[in-house]
């Protein structure tokens, strides 16, 4: 049975049990998040021992190279000497610049970071409140705005980092930064395409830069957002949204609540989000879309659009990958 030595301890995995699982069964304090191989939060370094290819997958050669390793995808069949790898080569300092209220429990943080730091708008990042303290949030702007990272966070009841984003963070406090992550963001190469961007809660964060990327690169599609939330105060860039709308001849704001309230105005509808965009938008073949937010959602309505048209490949998701990844 392989055997993990983790600070000068053995300890021994149960059979199909992970790294971190192991560690974390046993009072040791690893960093995580996800818990699903997305947002290398787990991120530790074999010194020792042969790491299984899975635990590798999506990370840099520079990284591989090192033994780096994801903790909660990995699952040793050999013997592994672990730590918890030098956090300087893997983030970037930064200072909060701004927290602007969006809404009642979502915060606009944004961010100068100490160094140049490429990213697509829609990608997301790990930021790191501490050494043990980290979690992912996308990318709201474009990096060519004004230098600062911008992100929607909303505040989970008892969640660690929202809680202190929203209560005690304050201009002027450090950060680290990791990253950037995933595919779901504009690309370039078929200007006339039409987009279709559907998100739930601060889903909306990578659509807001999907889109803003889409104008700043001319797209001459149709470009049609649909942001679902559970009532109208969910909404959180309703006004910032049909203001873009207007502005563009191109694109369509469509808000959708669960909710509602008698005193709901006529832009935004009450009923299922997916129904509601399919009925929008009609056929989606050819289309490419992307979804964010709660992965249940992101889930069924892959299998939507594929079922009324939509090609796989067209198909870029960023689910939240668990209830508490972005507490
Ligand atoms: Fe392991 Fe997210 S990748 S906790």
């Amino acid at each position: 049975m392989a055997q993990l030595k983790f600070n000068g301890e053995v300890f021994v995995p149960a059979p199909g049990q992970s790294v971190l699982d192991t560690l974390l069964e046993k009072g040791q304090d690893i960093p995580n998040s996800c818990r699903a191989g997305a947002c290398q939060t787990c991120l530790m370094q074999a010194t020792r021992g042969k790491v299984p290819a899975q635990a590798q997958k999506g990370l840099k050669d520079s990284h591989k190279a090192r033994g780096l390793f994801l903790a909660c995808s990995c699952v040793p069949e050999d013997d592994l000497d672990v730590c918890l790898p030098d956090t300087q080569q893997l983030r970037i300092a930064a200072s909060i610049v701004g927290r602007k209220a969006l809404s009642e429990d979502v915060m606009e943080l944004s961010l100068r970071v100490s160094e140049p730091f490429p990213y697509h708008a829609g990608q997301y990042v790990t930021l790191w409140r501490d050494d043990s303290l980290g979690r992912s949030y996308s990318l709201a702007n474009l990096p060519q705005d004004d230098g600062l990272l911008r992100f929607h966070i909303r505040h989970v009841p008892g969640g660690a980092f929202s809680g202190w984003v929203h209560d005690t963070a304050r201009v002027g406090d450090a950060l680290g930064v990791q990253g950037p992550l995933g595919d779901c963001f504009y690309v370039e190469g078929n200007p006339q395409q039409n987009l279709l961007l559907i998100g739930t809660g601060t889903g909306l964060a990578p659509l807001h830069g999907i889109l803003l990327d889409a104008l700043a690169h001319g797209h001459e599609g149709e470009i049609h957002l649909f942001h679902g939330a559970l009532n109208r105060a969910g909404l959180y860039l309703h006004d910032t949204l049909l203001a873009l709308a207007d502005a563009h001849d191109n694109v369509h704001y469509h808000a959708c609540v669960l909710h509602a309230d008698a005193s709901l105005p006529e832009n935004i509808t009450q009923g299922d989000l997916g129904t509601l965009a399919l009925e929008r938008v009609g056929n989606p073949a050819g289309w490419k879309s992307y979804l964010c937010g709660d992965p249940a959602l992101v889930t069924a309505l892959r299998k939507k659009l594929f079922l009324a048209g939509a090609g796989m490949k067209d198909i870029y998701a960023d689910a939240f990958l668990s209830a508490d990844t972005r507490t």
